[in-house]
């Protein structure tokens, strides 16, 4: 509908310096429609102008009737806009994010979903070594399998007038807040990689345009988007647009290609541009889910309450083969235990109501130790570590992470005596005896987290659990 007047004035600079190139011996202005000529005018250009006309002759004839006349129109319409001040763009990208590869870009910007292109129009940025940029975006850089899964937006610049042989297609839809283009084809709906991957990063990207902001899926997933969609509609008020089958040219007047990514289940506030912190982060998810309870406060235990406690069971691995005893014995120390399955954390509104009900959650590592985000400040984490040398992997997901969420971390490792390993392996195997040599060859997931149950030390357990009792009740 409307450009906004900050970019305008903002450009208008810009504008009369290009402008002032005109006075340079003119150029010819060629058309291009044809998306997939592209990539050639780089190489036209090296070559001379009198072989990239001949080329463009041939190029455009073979167009057919109705494409020149649609040309012919839009050359005009554009010709017209541009008589004005023209608006000029500027692309940015940086590549030595550790997770991800972003680029931000604004002015003129015309995206074009099915082809995945971004055309960042009549750039003062433009470089003709890398007028065409391309950025798988997801938060996953260093894992080839997944990011082989995203697919690439191209970003194609075009240098300003007089020097750009290149007509971008014409809007068709025009938009007056900023695009955020990400990929949700990394890791389907797993909790863990949902939040980490990619709500933590968008709420870091877009939270700051109060949702006025556009979201575009490429690799869009419904599935995805139906399980986060109260999170999605609080990010923006419009509704997400799959990219991929997007056929329309949208013109924006600034854009994110990628979303931005600290740390995982983390921001770093001072790589954030608001300051963000994952406190404020789960003050957000809060007010959306409706959450009660801010804070946890202490219990005192003559006062007759108890504090809540949610244990996060697991099924298939990792599985508590005596969960029953594991829940009596911390109800017998005082706690009022919530027990929860993957059934019942699947409804993720529901569950985050249970989790933030409660002082206290516990569960062997794994995906549903995510739903730490609903707890109140100053609840706790108790993460059971599984067999095999396995505290400095566990804690990079789900030990690490929770200081900065304003919640405290207990640790829980299990023994050679509590895994069911044993019933599989003698105890001078390589899984007991060098754990570490299994990680080295790669199989960590099938021998400790895909191939172990844990059976507690009941007793063990309860006094890790009456020590973490005593530390958040009073007299
Ligand atoms: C394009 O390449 C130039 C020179 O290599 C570089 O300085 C510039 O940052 C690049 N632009 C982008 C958007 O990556
Ligand atoms: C690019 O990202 C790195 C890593 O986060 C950061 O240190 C650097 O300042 C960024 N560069 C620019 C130009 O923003
Ligand atoms: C863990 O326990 C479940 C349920 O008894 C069983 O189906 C699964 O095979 C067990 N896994 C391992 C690795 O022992
Ligand atoms: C956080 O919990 C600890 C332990 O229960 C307590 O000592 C402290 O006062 C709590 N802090 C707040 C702000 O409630």
């Amino acid at each position: 509908m409307m450009e906004g007047h900050e970019t305008t004035k903002q450009y208008g600079r810009g504008g009369r310096r290009a402008a002032l190139c005109l006075l340079l011996p003119p150029l010819l202005v060629l058309v291009v429609l044809k998306t997939d000529f592209l990539p050639q005018v780089g190489h036209f250009r090296e070559t001379g102008f009198n072989k990239f006309t001949e080329g463009m002759v041939h190029k455009v004839s073979s167009l057919g009737l109705d494409s020149a006349r649609w040309q012919e129109q839009s050359l005009f319409e554009d010709s017209k806009k541009d008589a004005g001040a023209p608006t000029m763009s500027k692309l940015t990208c940086n590549f030595s994010h550790r997770y991800s590869d972003t680029c931000t870009m604004e002015g003129d910007l015309r995206i074009h979903g099915v082809s995945a292109s971004v055309y960042v129009v009549s750039s003062s940025t433009f470089q003709p070594e890398n007028q065409t940029i391309t950025v798988r975006p997801y938060t996953r850089k260093w894992e080839q399998a997944t990011m082989s899964r995203i697919r690439e937006v191209s970003m194609r610049s075009t240098a300003p007038a007089p020097y750009s042989f290149v007509i971008p297609p014409k809007c068709t839809v025009r938009h007056d807040v900023p695009a955020v283009i990400f990929s949700t084809g990394g890791c389907g709906t797993n909790f863990f990689h949902a939040m980490t991957d990619l709500i933590v990063p968008l709420y870091i990207t877009a939270h700051e345009y109060n949702g006025h902001v556009q979201l575009l899926i490429t690799d869009y997933k419904a599935e995805w988007v139906a399980k986060f969609r109260p999170i999605l509609a609080a990010l923006s008020i419009y509704p997400v647009i799959d990219f991929d089958a997007d056929t329309a040219v949208r013109c924006f007047p600034s854009a994110h290609v990628g979303l931005e990514s600290h740390m995982i289940l983390g921001i770093d506030p001072a790589l954030s541009r608001n300051g963000y912190t994952m406190m404020g982060f789960r003050d957000f998810l809060r007010s959306i889910f409706s959450l009660q309870r801010a804070w946890a406060t202490p219990v005192s235990r003559s006062s007759g309450y108890k504090p809540r406690l949610v244990f996060v069971l697991r099924r298939h691995s990792r599985e508590l083969t005596n969960e029953a005893d594991a829940i009596s014995a911390v109800a017998d120390l005082g706690f009022e235990v919530v027990a929860a399955g993957p059934e019942d954390a699947s409804d993720m509104a529901k569950f985050a109501g249970v989790v933030n009900s409660c002082d206290v959650m516990v569960g062997v590592h794994g995906a549903g130790l995510t739903n730490m985000v609903f707890l109140p400040h100053n609840g706790t984490v108790v993460q059971i570590i599984p067999w095999g040398n396995m505290k400095y992997p566990c804690r990079f997901d789900f030990g690490d992470p929770v200081p900065d969420m304003g919640l405290r971390y207990v640790e829980y490792e299990v023994t050679a005596e509590e895994t069911t390993l044993k019933d599989r392996y003698p105890r001078d195997h390589p899984v007991f005896t060098d754990p570490s040599s299994i990680q080295r060859q790669g199989k960590v997931w099938e021998y400790f987290l895909e191939g172990q149950n844990v059976t507690l030390d009941i007793d063990r357990f309860r006094g890790a659990m009456q020590q973490l009792y005593l530390s958040i009740t009073t007299d």
